[in-house]
């Protein structure tokens, strides 16, 4: 069943995870073509309500948009009425009384996007509320991960860091389950949620251990801005026992890759050096967000007929 909706990885299920990166190969072809841009969504208008800083997650979701030419509407939270004490329901209401197709939602509250389809008919992606889910970035995640190792299911999967405030963490989770992999998590106690009985996922503090046979090593970054205390002693500490050096990154076997969701604590979880690797995949990820966030919007906002069998627009 087509989901209206991409609020967190079980709006869509493996079958929809499946249907997603099927349409990013389309789009991955899209991009190389000479003008990398279709009309598929014209006519369509989504508005961007970003709570929260980024600089990636918004960059590639209004290229993606421009590139299916869908309108955007803008809207700076800085420069809004949200500053002269507008609530959210308000925001909500007005944007969507302009006749828009989707929200697209960040948001330092958990929750915020299941909240949305209240007040609005528009379908809602979520681009990361607090320290929940992070679902696009889930989906890019596994799309680079099939490119580069031709498939997910078995794969070892090590997730290294601050799990405890990460939402990439928690989408990656679900989405890498869902897809068959095995998932390791290596974090200090201290970094990983009070209770993870019910996580489909291992658990160790030993990163050499379980870096020796991955697939893939996944680093998080240090979500220095959620942790209202200290949760570990030091950071010279925490990048001796849990960073990935240099040194660490040069033993891993010929064919492990190297992630990151940016943006990265150079130094800190990842030695500076580390995403000029051969096996880092940083930008890879970077720049198949926007192939894979084309074909979330599509996903949600295409009629189906735009696209024919061979790749080029009906229109
Ligand atoms: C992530 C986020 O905002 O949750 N970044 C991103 O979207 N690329 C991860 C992070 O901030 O560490």
């Amino acid at each position: 069943m087509k989901s209206k909706h991409i609020r967190g990885v079980n709006d869509l299920g493996k079958d929809g995870i499946q249907e997603i990166l099927s349409l990013s190969d389309h789009f991955f072809e899209v991009s190389t073509r000479r003008i990398p841009k279709v009309p598929a969504l014209r006519g369509r208008t989504i508005a961007w309500l970003f709570y929260e800083n980024s600089t990636r997650t918004r960059l590639s979701f209004e290229t993606a948009a421009k590139r299916l030419s869908a309108d955007s509407m803008n809207f700076s939270v800085s420069s809004s009425s949200v500053k002269k004490g507008e609530s959210l329901r308000d925001t909500v209401e007005t944007v969507s009384a302009m006749g828009v197709d989707a929200i697209v939602v960040r948001h330092s509250s958990t929750g915020v996007p299941w909240l949305l389809p209240k007040w609005t008919d528009a379908s809602i992606i979520n681009a990361g509320d607090g320290a929940h889910e992070h679902p696009t970035q889930s989906l890019l995640d596994c799309y680079t991960i099939q490119k580069q190792l031709g498939g997910i299911e078995g794969k070892k999967i090590v997730i290294v860091g601050d799990i405890k405030h990460s939402r990439v963490a928690r989408s990656n989770i679900l989405a890498f389950k869902a897809m068959g992999a095995e998932i390791v998590l290596v974090a200090p106690r201290t970094l990983l949620p009070v209770d993870t009985s019910t996580w489909p996922v291992e658990i160790s503090e030993n990163l050499d251990e379980s870096i020796s046979d991955a697939d893939v090593i996944y680093m998080l970054r240090m979500q220095l801005e959620r942790q209202k205390e200290a949760f570990v002693p030091s950071l010279r500490e925490y990048t001796n026992d849990f960073g990935l050096t240099l040194e660490r990154a040069q033993k891993l076997p010929k064919h492990t890759i190297i992630m990151h969701p940016g943006p990265m604590n150079r130094g800190v979880e990842i030695a500076s050096e580390v995403p000029e690797l051969g096996n880092a995949v940083v930008t890879n990820q970077v720049s198949n967000g926007v192939i894979v966030r084309m074909a979330v919007l599509y996903f949600l906002l295409g009629s189906g007929a735009e696209l024919s069998e061979d790749g080029n627009d009906n229109e």
